[in-house]
């Protein structure tokens, strides 16, 4: 025996990895239950991607390597449909599936049908011809007739099989179904498309269309497209099951998607209880639904039953409600938010979408309202999806009459008039008349009495609400004119409970210019920046004078936090509230400014990781800063120390790979001293 030359020994080795690796696809695509990793996968594909190359004439149109690559077409060329692609009847709301299910009971004289019911997938019906197990062509349904010829297209399309598992397929075997974009993939598309200044697809379905009707190949390889199938069109040269539920196993064994969630219910009960049960898991599957399908099981009771018009007796769709529908944007309001965020809300004229009358979505803000560029008056697209807000997703603007302005979020705060701000690179725009605010209150208020603000022991959010609702507390000031009798008004408040809270707010009154700063509840201003304000302006009053330069001077201010103040404290609304917390006694000690060499810490950073037994976490830090440490959240080079409290994280672990010193929180404490 002539021994075998190198060219016969890639022969075989190439024949035995298109078949592991097609084996290996129908395990992962198909099954959904892999046998090998990602990067074994690929070494065999890498492998016999370099064999074909060394051996070119090898090269096979079913070769899992030929997916990608072809070159772009002039245009789409006809595929025509042996068998036409029908459509379905729909339904759309229970009657008509009961109606559906007496007309053909009453056809076939039987008590009761099986039915098969598979989830209605959003997306592209398709034609898959397979001849001799080898996909030759893919068209789209076209008018039902006449069709595209897709199929370089669809050939990039992963849990589409180039070659059918098996021995025992027909010798033709159509295979239809749908070409769907999940939503997962939809979205990470959009994302791309938005970031490269791109037009963004409307909607899965819209993106999956425009994704397989590419005249490059590459384009459409490039998309998250993938298909399950449903039945099946012309099939010569081979014998199929003779229900539709079995039918779809046999193609699920020769290497076909199909949808996980098909099953067969009996009667029409079963149907709705299943249309029921999809409705509920619509939003937590991966891919669009608009309805569910309901097909007769039995292949002989479907020939009996047979077609009206475009559409088979034996089969309807239950569709959901519609989940986008057009309307017009009567006006476009502003509300404030309890943290003084504008949203901008379109009113809309009453539209049922989704299942429920829409009359108002939110517009986010002035980023959104741009791209969109939407106007009062115009005519929208309103979507509402489950239990999402509703949103609109587009402007008709074929419809839009005249030259409506555009909108701009206003310069002042529709609730309490002070000026609104926007902050450079963020979306929101905010009130800044956060101590009058009458939005703002009650989040103004619980903040203000917060353990690190004020520290208004027994002022909770619960009684901080009743306040406000009962009117007697507008703002912070207020809270210092409260007496017993008002606050044992409130619900579940004993005479005593309101004698510690009036305790506690007496205490308050001593507090820290720092705490004070804080309290008020700026924009931008956290603690760690009252702290340092406090220590560089060292009175109120220098504080509330300040330019945005000189406050710029502090440490650790930038433009955006000094604009912040300066706008706070330019509110007229909120001078008055901070003079009243004055006239009701707030005091503090003055503030010893620290020259350099009391500020022993300075230059240090220090990092703090684990829980501490003798202090806070926070007191730790504003400790540290008080005499001039930084604190920093991460561990890196520039680290000069990592206090380990109890259970470190990996903080401590990456201090010690750099050898940082590490301190104990006694150590810490020592240094404190
Ligand atoms: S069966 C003769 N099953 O819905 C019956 N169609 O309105 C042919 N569709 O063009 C269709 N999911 O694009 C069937 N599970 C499913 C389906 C489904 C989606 C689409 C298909 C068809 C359209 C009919």
């Amino acid at each position: 025996m002539p021994p075998i030359s190198p060219h016969e020994q890639a022969r075989d080795r190439i024949a035995q990895l298109r078949d592991d690796i097609n084996h290996h696809n129908y395990r992962y695509y198909i099954l959904d239950d892999p046998e090998i990793t990602d990067s074994e996968y690929d070494r065999l594909l890498r492998e016999l991607q370099d064999l074909e190359q060394h051996y070119p004439d090898l090269i096979t149109p079913d070769s899992p390597t030929q997916r990608v690559g072809a070159a772009p077409l002039e245009s789409f060329s006809e595929v025509k449909h042996r068998i036409p692609m029908l459509s379905l009847g729909n339904a759309f709301n229970n009657e008509e599936v009961l109606d559906f299910d007496r007309r053909a009971r009453e056809r076939l004289d039987v008590e009761v049908i099986d039915y098969a019911v598979e989830p209605k997938l959003d997306g592209l019906a398709i034609s898959l011809r397979y001849e001799n197990g080898v996909l030759v062509q893919a068209g789209t349904r076209g008018d039902g007739t006449t069709g595209e010829d897709v199929t370089l297209n669809v050939r990039t399309i992963d849990t589409i099989p180039l070659r059918l598992v098996g021995d025992d397929y027909p010798q033709v075997l159509e295979v239809r179904g749908e070409i769907i974009m999940n939503k997962a993939g939809f979205e990470k598309l959009n994302r791309q498309r938005r970031e490269q200044g791109e037009k963004e697809f409307v909607n899965p379905r819209n993106a999956a269309a425009g994704s397989l009707r590419q005249l490059d190949p590459r384009i459409t390889a490039a998309r998250p497209l993938s298909f399950f199938s449903y039945g099946v069109g012309e099939v010569l040269g081979g014998r199929l099951e003779d229900r539709h539920s079995a039918i779809i196993k046999q193609l699920q064994g020769w290497g076909l998607r199909i949808n996980p969630e098909s099953k067969v219910v009996k009667g029409v009960q079963g149907c709705l209880d299943y249309y029921q049960k999809i409705q509920e898991k619509r939003d937590s599957l991966p891919y669009e639904i608009d309805g569910v399908v309901f097909k007769v099981d039995s292949i002989a009771q479907q020939e009996r039953l047979g077609f009206v018009a475009r559409a088979p007796r034996w089969a309807i769709a239950r569709k959901f409600p519609a989940q986008e529908e057009m309307t017009v944007v009567e006006a476009i309001d502003v509300q404030v938010g309890r943290t003084g965020a504008l949203t901008p809300v379109a009113r809309l004229q009453p539209v049922f979408v989704g299942g429920v009358t829409v009359s108002n979505a939110t517009l986010h803000n002035q980023d959104e309202i741009d791209r969109l560029d939407v106007r009062v008056g115009d005519t929208v697209i309103v979507r509402r999806a489950g239990d999402v807000i509703p949103q609109i997703v587009s402007v008709v603007r074929s419809r839009r009459q005249g030259r409506p302005r555009k909108f701009k979020m206003p310069t002042h705060c529709p609730v309490c008039g002070s000026a609104t701000e926007r902050i450079e690179g963020e979306a929101k725009t905010f009130c800044t008349g956060g101590l009058y605010c009458e939005a703002q209150r009650k989040e103004m208020i619980k903040h203000f009495a917060s353990r690190r603000a004020l520290d208004i022991e027994g002022l909770g959010e619960k009684l901080v609400e009743q306040l406000v609702d009962a009117g007697l507390v507008h703002d912070p000031a207020d809270l210092y004119a409260l007496n017993e009798a008002q606050l044992s008004g409130m619900e579940r408040m004993a005479e005593k409970s309101a004698q510690n809270i009036l305790a506690a707010l007496e205490k308050s009154k001593q507090t820290t210019l720092a705490r004070f700063i804080y309290a008020l509840g700026i924009h931008n201003v956290g603690e760690t920046t009252a702290q340092t304000l406090a220590q560089h302006f060292a009175t109120l009053e220098q504080l509330m004078t300040a330019d945005e330069e000189s406050l710029q001077a502090a440490p650790d201010v930038g433009p955006i936090v000094a604009h912040s103040i300066v706008t706070f404290f330019a509110q007229p609304h909120n001078r008055e509230v901070i003079d009243k917390l004055l006239a009701a006694g707030l005091h503090w000690p003055e503030v010893e400014i620290k020259s350099e060499d009391a500020l022993p810490l300075k230059g240090k950073t220090f990092v703090l990781t684990g829980t501490l037994t003798q202090m806070s976490r926070n007191d730790a830090k504003a400790a540290l800063q008080a005499l001039g440490a930084k604190v920093s959240g991460s561990v890196s080079k520039k680290t000069d120390y990592v206090v380990v409290g109890e259970n470190p994280g990996s903080k401590a672990v990456k201090a010690e790979q750099l050898g940082i010193e590490i301190l104990s929180e006694s150590e810490l404490l020592q240094r404190l001293e």
